[in-house]
């Protein structure tokens, strides 16, 4: 069996499902290296509008491999380079939502903060235990976790190693939505199918423009939002969209 499954629900939506459930989809090498073939993939699939990624019910995952890394010195995890795998996930173009179950730590609470929308079990367990093994963050913890929730909250997670609860992260900011455990996943997909309705310029521009924006001052983050803003009006579906409302009736969206 695979670490990752690949799965094509509809030609828009893609369902990709951690595979490790005996390590709590820990993530090892192998399966980062999928992860990052798998998302350059979609990144280029024109049908793709939307990827779902989710574990199990007990885990979404609990963390980078501790079995790989226990023996490693610095200068092999340098020569691992793992930040070219992550990559791919942090610079796919298409929205991603996790689906999460279980826990989500360490690796596995970063790659759910690789996400835009994050749907979380009502036992859902969020944390950064890296101090605890004697290491720290190293895939975005101590940056996108402070991004998302503020230092305050960042620093008492990061600091202590303490798991908080999917409720806790939710009234934070790291999580958009709690929702029974067994719905999760449906959720997701429901959100997904909603999205690849609308259309794929203006939701690749949105999550272009809301990425690069929060790490540039806001006068230069309102005028990358005025100029995608501009360049969206060159689109059909803006004269789609914008008609189908005067003339009272769905839109359809073409994607040009
Ligand atoms: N790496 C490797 N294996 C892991 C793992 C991890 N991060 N997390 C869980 N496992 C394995 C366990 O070793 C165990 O395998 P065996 O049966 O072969 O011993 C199996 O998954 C089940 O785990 P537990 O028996 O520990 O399950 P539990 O229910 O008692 O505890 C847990 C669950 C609290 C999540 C506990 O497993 C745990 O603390 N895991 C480690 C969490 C962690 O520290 N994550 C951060 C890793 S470092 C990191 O992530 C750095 C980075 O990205 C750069």
């Amino acid at each position: 069996m695979s670490e990752i499954l690949i799965e094509k629900l509809d030609s828009r939506v893609v369902l990709v499902k951690l595979n490790r459930p005996d390590a709590l989809n820990a993530l090892n090498i192998k399966t980062r290296q999928l992860l990052a073939k798998c998302f350059s993939a979609l990144s280029e699939d024109k049908e793709v509008r939307c990827i779902v990624i989710t574990g199990n019910a007990s885990a979404f995952a609990a963390g980078a491999d501790i079995k790989e890394m226990a023996g490693a010195g610095s200068i092999e995890m340098l020569l691992r380079n793992m930040n070219l795998l992550w990559k791919p996930v942090a610079e796919c173009p298409k929205p991603i939502i996790a689906a999460v179950n279980g826990y989500a730590l360490g690796g596995g609470c970063e790659l759910a903060m690789h996400a835009d929308i994050i749907i979380a079990g009502e036992n859902a367990k969020f944390g950064q235990p890296e101090i605890r093994v004697g290491i720290m963050p190293g895939a975005g913890g101590t940056q996108r976790l402070t991004r998302a929730v503020g230092k305050y909250k960042a620093m008492k997670m990061l600091l202590t190693g303490e798991m908080i609860s999917a409720r806790e992260a939710c009234d934070m900011g790291l999580v958009s939505e709690v929702v029974p455990d067994d719905e999760v996943l449906n959720r997701a997909l429901q959100l997904a199918k909603k999205i690849t309705l609308m259309p794929p310029l203006a939701v690749a521009q949105i999550k272009e423009v809301v990425l690069a924006g929060q790490d540039a001052s806001l006068e230069t983050a309102l005028m990358l939002e005025r100029k995608a803003f501009q360049l969206l009006f060159d689109s059909e579906d803006q004269k789609e969209g914008m008609g189908a409302f005067l003339e009272k009736r769905k839109p359809s969206y073409c994607g040009r």
